[in-house]
């Protein structure tokens, strides 16, 4: 049987996720990862993981070409922006992850929102681009108390500031505004959308779509849904493939977004996109919105769906890559997940780094996932970003959330997590929310 040289881009718990899933697969694989740090995880799993820039395209070029490599992986969106898919491609690699061209879904919200406007897909909300002050506080007044202003590019979710949350008056988001246009960059002011968020992700070969099951995460810092916004602290999904707070309808509004979405920039850009096209939704009284798109496995939300997933990660890789992803099966086990991450002290405006955790005490290896880690000393120490993340996978979220708060609550260290993900109350509070609204 060949084997198959595969390279996975990026080295966090997204991408730790990714290489299980390979190593999970009956193909004989050889596993290689380029790395912006070391990954203990990935590098158990792997023939060799090398730390290098890997935003860099001719640098992954490379190495994959010393290595062989025929499938690539990119995890996270700085080397799509960067065009690390469209060398590969050009250089014969088959490649999971949107040129850059494609890319721009995720990495400019204005391209987004006018080709959403052009195909009229439904979900968008009244927005408007700006380049200066010129409107500015005339479209703020025709939204009213409800607007976003959205940084025009990639900020890891930092660009984005929401009325009544981070900006409290027109003046306040004027301000921001005016922030922005000093440092030259362009902005989108939008209608802000009132409902209950989730994830939908499908993998994409260029035409077809196999969606996977939709996740909620849990972007504040604290329990309650406080405190500042982070990548993330948690996700669950449910055993039926929804949420708690959804119904049918909201499911299939979600998928036929992401099927026009895919139609729509196979259209504008003449080539079809080639990966994880995953939409960051609103559901709300007047149905699904979409808040973003996202051209990438969500983390944490790919710990969720790859540990639900049955079928062949790399035979659904090399569909997407080769365009017959109609020629195969996809599917889910039928349970419920909860993931939590443990992230250090302080995070995620001054988080304490180079200190030592002790992963030992977790009873099942196979539900952790490293992320910001390193070595000091011999031990392992947390780098000040998400540390490790666990997963429960069970029949029902109550029993997951168990499995993740035990194993989680084990983890030693200058660390903490938010203990109410998963939990039933909080889980409540989204479908009165949702109730209260429809
Ligand atoms: P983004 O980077 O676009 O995902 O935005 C980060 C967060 O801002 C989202 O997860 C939402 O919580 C919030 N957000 C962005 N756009 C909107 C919107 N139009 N209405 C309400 N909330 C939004
Ligand atoms: N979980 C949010 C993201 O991956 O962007």
């Amino acid at each position: 049987m060949l084997i198959n040289k595969i390279l996975v881009v990026g080295s966090g718990a997204r991408e730790h996720a990714i290489v299980k899933a390979i190593d999970r697969s009956k193909h004989r694989n050889e596993i290689y990862c380029a790395a912006s740090s070391f990954n203990p995880g990935i590098s158990e799993l792997s023939n060799e993981l090398i730390i290098l820039d890997i935003n860099n395209p001719d640098i992954i070029v490379k190495y994959a070409n010393e290595k062989n490599i025929s499938l690539c992986i990119i995890g996270p969106e700085n080397p799509l922006s960067n065009g690390v898919a469209d060398a590969l491609s050009n250089d014969g690699v088959k490649v999971v992850g949107p040129k850059k061209e494609l890319a721009m879904l995720e990495t400019s919200k204005a391209f987004t929102r006018d080709l959403l406007n052009e195909y009229k897909i439904p979900g968008s909300p009244i927005y408007s681009r700006f380049k200066n002050l010129k409107g500015v506080s005339t479209f703020l007044k025709k939204l009213g108390e409800n607007y976003v202003v959205k940084y025009d590019g990639l900020a890891g979710g930092k660009g984005v500031k929401v009325s009544g949350e981070h900006l409290h008056s027109h003046s306040e988001a004027i301000d921001y505004c005016n922030f922005l246009i000093k440092q030259n960059n362009e902005f989108v002011i939008e209608e802000k959308f009132i409902g209950e968020e989730f994830s939908l992700m499908s993998f994409c070969d260029g035409k077809t779509l196999k969606h996977m099951p939709v996740v909620q995460d849990h972007k504040r810092a604290y329990e309650g849904d406080t405190g500042p916004n982070t990548g993330g602290m948690g996700t669950y999904t449910d055993k039926d493939h929804s949420l708690p707070f959804l119904n049918k309808k909201d499911l299939k509004e979600a998928r036929d977004i992401n099927i026009a979405t895919s139609k729509a920039i196979k259209n504008k850009c003449g080539k079809g996109f080639k990966g994880v096209l995953y939409g960051g939704f609103m559901a709300t009284s007047s149905g699904v919105k979409l808040i973003e798109y996202n051209a990438r496995f969500g983390d944490p939300e790919a710990m969720n769906v790859l540990s639900l997933l049955e079928s062949d990660f790399v035979e659904i890789c090399i569909a997407i890559a080769e365009g017959t992803l109609n020629e195969i099966d996809v599917s889910f086990q039928k349970k419920a997940t909860v993931c939590k991450y443990a992230v250090p002290e302080g995070y995620p405006d001054n988080p304490v780094k180079g200190e030592p955790i002790d992963v030992s005490s977790i009873d099942n290896s196979d539900t952790l996932f490293f992320a910001s880690v390193d070595y000091k000393n011999a031990s392992l120490v947390e780098s000040g970003s998400r540390t490790v993340a666990v997963i429960g996978v069970a029949n029902s979220i109550a029993e997951a959330e168990t499995i993740a708060e035990k194993e989680i609550s084990s983890i030693k260290g200058p660390l903490f997590h938010r203990s109410d993900i998963g939990k039933k109350s909080l889980i409540q509070k989204r479908i009165d929310h949702m109730m209260l609204l429809r």
